[in-house]
């Protein structure tokens, strides 16, 4: 607890901690799994240059309106509408994000639990000596394969439930703040690897040439998904983690380097696997597998493989947990405050219910692979509607409230700690809030979903 709070809520000790713990949510599976595979699906080089110019323009800009809400509010992504709108519908936005958070929870504990496998398999050594199709039929056998994925995912939610029972600060700020640098160092040596591997280079022409034929209205619609998923942004987990920051937080400067770290990490991802993707001949556009089939390769041929792979899928995991725990946090911050509930019955009721679901999005690669909705399964259902339609809609409300609900005065007084700090940018910030932004990611949508006319 920090003594200057004015509220009694726990919150973060350190800058570093807040810094650790949103760079937390937003470094996890989205940058590693994610942003290679959906980047591989759309094209590579030219999806990278939109992407990037999402997350400089909207995204640091919705991820700081969300620190705004949630430090003004000093309340839960729900009960922070409710507190600065009073009698009013806002409070449905974040509704909308509490659906959100179990959405993205139940297929996101699917991939953690393929990463779990993972570590388990480095530790046996059960990479080496294997070419990239025995690899890659590992892969397969295990995704086909009914039990085990399903008690991996179970195993990490507990996981996560057990960080949450803990409590902000104990639980969250401390795992974060050593092992991020420690990743990013590792993943550097994987880099480097991967770009000297025979083919490489058009693993990097792909990602960094881009081919603007590429380019249509889904390809940008996929883009904005993946910069709202990977930063975080657009259900309220950055509301939650802002009600836990102190008043002498440098917000902008906060916002900008958590989508840095963020989208740094992105890159290195795309840079340590798309040589090895055609190093390896796998298919770039091989979709939700594509990681787990590059990766034991690139250790193969690593010296000290072995230990990089541990170490690496050991990162990953806690990567992927600190992601899991913004999530969770999101639902049971809004049960403890809004449904009067104890923390301890809020984490172990919710857990379970999104565990549920989660069991059903892992079934989707076995016995429910034939299981369609609209053409999809039901995990690549829950995964595009979350990041294609719940996150860039919330987003959409979030600054509509931010730029006309609670208005300019309020937005240059919180950013600039009550006049005591100058911001500059705060009047293109401004802008970008009432107007671009929203009508950005509305038109991107609309025409993302084919109602200008098909892609
Ligand atoms: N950003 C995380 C990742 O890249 C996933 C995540 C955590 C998330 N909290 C979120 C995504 C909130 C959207 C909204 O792995």
């Amino acid at each position: 607890m920090t003594g200057n709070q004015a509220v009694s809520r726990d919150g973060f000790s350190t800058k570093f901690g807040v810094i650790a713990a949103a760079a937390g949510s937003a470094v996890g599976l989205g940058n590693i799994w994610r942003f290679p595979y959906v980047a591989g699906e759309n094209g590579g080089g030219a999806f990278l240059l939109v992407y990037l110019g999402f997350i400089l323009t909207i995204g640091v800009s919705v991820m700081l309106a969300e620190f705004v809400i949630g430090r003004r509010s000093q309340s839960n992504a729900l009960g922070a509408f409710k507190k600065l709108a009073p009698k009013s519908a806002w409070w449905l936005v974040g509704l909308m994000g509490i659906i959100a958070a179990f959405v993205i929870l139940a297929f996101y504990t699917t991939i953690a639990g393929w990463t779990l496998e993972y570590l388990v398999q480095a530790t046996q050594n059960g990479f080496t000596g294997k070419s990239s199709e025995q690899i890659s039929s590992m892969f397969d056998s295990f995704q086909h394969s009914t039990f085990r994925p399903i008690i991996w995912q179970l195993v990490f939610m507990g996981l996560t439930a057990g960080v949450i029972l803990g409590g902000v600060q104990k639980g969250i700020e401390k795992y974060t703040k050593m092992l991020m640098p420690m990743l990013i160092i590792l993943i550097l040596f994987m880099c480097v690897r991967s770009v000297t591997l025979d083919g490489a280079k058009d693993g990097l022409s792909f990602l960094f040439k881009p081919d603007f034929s590429k380019i249509n209205g889904n390809v940008i619609l996929e883009a904005l998904g993946q910069a709202f998923f990977s930063m975080s942004i657009g259900m309220g987990a950055i509301i939650t983690y802002g009600s836990y920051v102190k008043k002498d937080n440098l917000l902008p400067k906060t916002s900008f380097q958590v989508a840095m770290a963020d989208t740094l990490i992105a890159i290195l991802a795309g840079v340590m696997i798309f040589p090895a993707v055609f190093a390896f001949g796998v298919q770039p556009d091989a979709g939700t597998g594509l990681v787990f089939q590059v990766l034991p390769n690139i250790f193969q041929q690593m010296p000290g493989g072995y230990v990089f792979g541990l170490i690496f899928f050991l990162l990953l995991t806690v990567a992927a947990l600190t992601s899991t725990i913004s999530l969770l946090e999101v639902v049971v911050a809004w049960a403890i405050e809004e449904l009067g509930m104890k923390r301890r019955k809020a984490t172990i009721l919710f857990a379970v219910a999104i565990a549920f679901l989660g069991v059903l999005a892992t079934l989707s690669f076995s016995e429910l692979s034939e299981f369609k909705i609209f053409g999809k399964t039901i995990f690549d259902n829950l995964d595009w509607m979350s990041a294609n339609l719940l996150l860039p809609l919330g987003g959409v409300f979030i600054v509509i409230f931010l730029g006309w609900i609670m208005g300019p005065k309020i937005i240059a007084d919180e950013v600039t700690n009550q006049g005591q700090v100058k911001m500059t940018f705060l009047k293109l910030f401004i802008f970008i809030i009432r107007y671009l932004a929203p009508i950005a990611i509305l038109l991107v949508f609309l025409n993302g979903v084919g109602v200008f006319g098909s892609n």
